[in-house]
């Protein structure tokens, strides 16, 4: 299986790749760290703790990050996901705490300890791995790639130009798109795209085995931010959200992308947060630098296979726990 990391912002559709990563057979789940986002970051580790525990993987080490961005003000976004983050579904307390490490910390520790590469798959503001990238920069050398959910080629969500994670905090976007690892950019652009239909969503709401019956309530939330909305949203369906960058982990043949220039807008105004990727067509990668400014080349997805990722989802969570 592949050593992955899950930096999140736990958050609905951060919950729904959790529940899909510790079950998928192909995905080694080494560490979760948590970082302010979709609520404050002890909401986070409280609902990621919980989520752990209720998918039976109690086990997996999980680190409080960053409380705010690096430069913006601390927000919240609990308009989208609720007062808890979480959809206000009521879930117990969890029964154990996070570990004594930081986020930075446990991350240096898990990525160098891998005996294999690391895949870090950050669903929320980039700031725990910004702080990484610069306090432990050696940890580069034992990272596969960062498949990280954010940004745009087309419209935002948080603003008509930009997504959420990297709005938050565009100067953490900026450095790990530039830290020289190899990136993949889930972003809104597939993001929205990969709905469950309501039939599954019934049926998974139903389940004796409490992960895939959790999997199940977390995708019958309707996000209030009309920019984080399915696409599809039909009677009870629900978008699979940023569990589809741990689906393009597990199966990255059913995303589809293009290796293109990508600048994170840094100036204040409108375009702030912007991931500006470079989408003209072009002559050749000479010509590419030529005349403008360097700027780093990121797989961005452009195209998912709506169906596999549905399908793959499912049959992951409808697993009985190892
Ligand atoms: C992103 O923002 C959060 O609300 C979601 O969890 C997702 O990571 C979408 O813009
Ligand atoms: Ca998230």
């Amino acid at each position: 299986p592949v050593p992955v990391i899950i930096d999140c912002d736990t958050g609905v559709d951060d919950a729904l790749a959790l529940l899909f990563a510790v079950r998928h057979p192909g995905i080694d789940l080494r560490a979760v760290t948590c970082v302010a986002g979709n609520t404050d970051v002890d909401g986070v580790v409280r609902n990621t703790l919980t989520v752990l525990e209720r998918a039976g993987a109690a086990d997996v080490p999980v680190a409080r990050g960053a409380a705010r961005p690096l430069i913006e003000a601390p927000r919240s976004a609990r308009h989208v996901h609720g007062h808890d983050g979480m959809g206000d579904l009521a879930l117990p307390a969890p029964r154990r705490t996070p570990a004594d490490a930081d986020a930075v910390t446990l991350l240096r520790r898990e990525i160098l300890a891998s005996p294999r590469p690391v895949t870090l798959v950050p669903t929320a503001p980039l700031t725990n791995i910004a702080l990484l990238l610069r306090t432990h920069p050696e940890v580069t050398r034992n990272i596969e790639r960062i498949v990280f959910m954010g940004g745009a080629a087309g419209a935002g969500n948080a603003t008509p130009v930009a997504e959420f994670n990297v709005w938050h905090d565009p100067e953490a976007a900026a450095i790990t798109l530039t830290a020289g690892v190899p990136i993949t950019m889930y972003g809104l652009d597939v993001f929205t795209r990969v709905v469950v239909p309501g039939d599954d969503v019934r049926r998974l709401r139903a389940s004796a085995e409490p992960g895939a019956r959790l999997a199940g309530d977390l995708l019958a939330h309707r996000p209030a931010h009309p920019g984080s909305r399915p696409d599809d949203p039909g009677e009870d369906s629900g978008g699979l959200g940023d569990a589809g960058a741990v689906c393009a982990v597990a199966d990255p043949e059913g995303l589809t992308t293009h290796r293109l220039p990508v600048e994170v807008s840094l100036a204040p105004g409108p375009a702030r947060g912007q991931t500006i990727v470079d989408r003209r067509p072009r002559i050749g990668e000479s010509e590419l630098h030529e005349g403008t400014r360097e700027q780093t080349l990121v797989d961005v997805g452009l195209d998912v296979d709506v169906e596999r990722y549905v399908r793959l989802y499912l049959t992951t969570v409808e697993r009985s726990p190892a």
